[in-house]
């Protein structure tokens, strides 16, 4: 199995997880867009979607699901997005498709967290992805600097403007044993808008998309 069927194997999998109705967080990625064609083959249970991002909002809409504002639903039950990388802790590097501010403000507000992805993306230690940091214009090279002093090789991913009209910082060589320390650390830096560490607020459920059939796993 390529790693694309493994990614529909996944998505297809969290459909059965999701509660009998309400409002369905949903992320942003190749895989997510696998379970945004599943969630619209169920969509009638449910009273629509929040987004994360333009793209999965376009997605659903041509697919005939309703989105809703986040500031109209109140908090959520359950999140699905995928992931860069997880590990067994079930913390994450998010933001490879750029959209990890919105991503993370959506899980922040969401009940459960279900991640999936394909079983390639399970790792030891977080970082061999190089770690998506979205930055304020103004601030990119201020950040790129402390980012250097953090360890990290920052690398300006051109030609890229978020959903917000900020920049990124994709962070090569940082070998991330304290996940959450670095992300309260990258935090801190005046221009961060996000960093791409999910540690704080990690998954609650991780589904793979393997070989022998979707596994699920929780920390
Ligand atoms: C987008 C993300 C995605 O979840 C992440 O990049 C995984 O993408 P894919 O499902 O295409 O492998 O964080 O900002």
């Amino acid at each position: 199995m390529n790693a694309d069927e493994l990614k529909r194997q996944a998505a297809e999998a969290a459909i059965e997880l999701l509660p009998d109705g309400g409002i369905i967080g949903v992320g942003t990625g190749s895989t997510v867009n696998h379970f945004i064609d599943a969630f619209a083959k169920v969509k009638g249970r449910f009273d629509g979607a929040v987004s994360s991002s333009e793209a999965s909002t376009e997605r659903m809409q041509t697919l005939g699901i309703q989105v809703l504002d986040l500031n109209a639903t109140g908090g959520l039950e359950v999140y699905v997005d995928g992931a860069d990388e997880a590990n067994r802790q079930l913390h994450l590097i998010k933001g490879g498709g750029g959209a990890l501010t919105r991503e993370k403000i959506v899980a922040a507000a969401s009940k459960q967290f279900i991640c999936i992805a394909d079983e390639g993306k399970l790792v030891d230690v977080l970082g061999r992805f190089p770690l998506p940091v979205e930055v304020i214009p103004m601030a990119r090279s201020y950040v790129g600097r402390e980012l250097v002093a953090l360890g990290g090789s920052p690398v300006w991913r051109e030609n890229f403007v978020t959903d917000n009209d900020n920049l990124i910082l994709d962070v090569h060589g940082l070998e991330i044993m304290e996940p959450m320390k670095l992300e309260t650390a990258i935090n801190q830096i005046a221009g961060v808008v996000t960093v791409g560490i999910f540690a704080h607020r990690p998954a609650d459920v991780l589904i793979l998309g393997t070989a022998e059939g979707p596994r699920v796993m929780k920390p």
